[in-house]
């Protein structure tokens, strides 16, 4: 047995309910809670910001992983360390300067995360690794929710598990795009220990869909 942590992407949630929604994810046993920002620029669509994460923070005990798909991210880390986060992922494409980043994410008391597009080698990561507390692998283009996971990322995951082994790491692996009941057993396995799943979780019964997440991995 190989213990995960679940990440519900309140992107797939109803907004109208936000509140609720999140509520289930908690009672139900969820982790984390995944908040994707998205600014129209890095990404083609627009989600929401520092704002609406403020509102859950007072209502929430989860963990906020807060993932963003905006350029130069940089200069919204003390927005979204005053809204509550706890983990703060960028992206290395977003990041002119990828290290400043990551440090004043550490300075601000964080967790830092660093993702990679599909397209982007593990590579980019090299002089990165001492610094960070997780490497978000996606597993779609980011930009929307509800897309198919693409399966070359498992590769990625395996390589990744490999020089994070090798380096002797202490590094979270998260995946994130595409992943259901179906899947998720083949992503734990490739060496995932975060999954974020919105479509997943949100749609249908969220209670039940969180206990069949958390009941998969005692499977694998
Ligand atoms: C993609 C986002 C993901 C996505 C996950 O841009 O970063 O977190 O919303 O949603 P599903 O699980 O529906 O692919
Ligand atoms: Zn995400």
């Amino acid at each position: 047995i190989r213990m995960y942590k679940l990440a519900p992407s309140i992107l797939a949630a109803d907004f109208w309910r936000l509140g609720e929604y999140v509520k289930a994810a908690e009672e139900a046993g969820a982790d984390y809670l995944h908040i994707d920002v998205m600014d129209g620029a890095f990404v083609p669509s627009i989600s929401f910001g520092a704002p609406v994460m403020k509102s859950l923070r007072k209502e929430s005990k989860l963990i906020f992983d807060v993932h963003l798909m905006v350029e130069e991210p940089i200069r919204y880390l003390e927005d979204f360390k005053e809204a509550g986060a706890d983990i703060i992922t960028v992206h290395t494409e977003a990041c002119k300067h990828l290290h400043r980043t990551v440090s004043r994410i550490k300075e601000l008391g964080l967790k830092a995360g660093v993702s990679l597009n599909p397209s982007t080698p593990l590579t980019e990561l090299e002089y990165i690794y001492q610094d960070i507390d997780m490497v978000l692998i996606m597993s779609v283009n980011p930009g929307f929710g509800g897309q198919s996971f693409i399966p070359l990322a498992l590769d990625k995951i395996k390589s990744l598990k490999e020089v994070i082994t090798q380096k002797q790491l202490n590094i979270d692996i998260e995946v994130d795009g595409g992943i259901n009941l179906v899947n998720v057993a083949e992503v734990l396995e490739a060496g995932a220990n975060v999954i974020v799943a919105g479509t997943a979780v949100f749609s249908g019964d969220i209670k039940e869909n969180v206990a069949a997440f958390k009941s998969t991995f005692t499977r694998v």
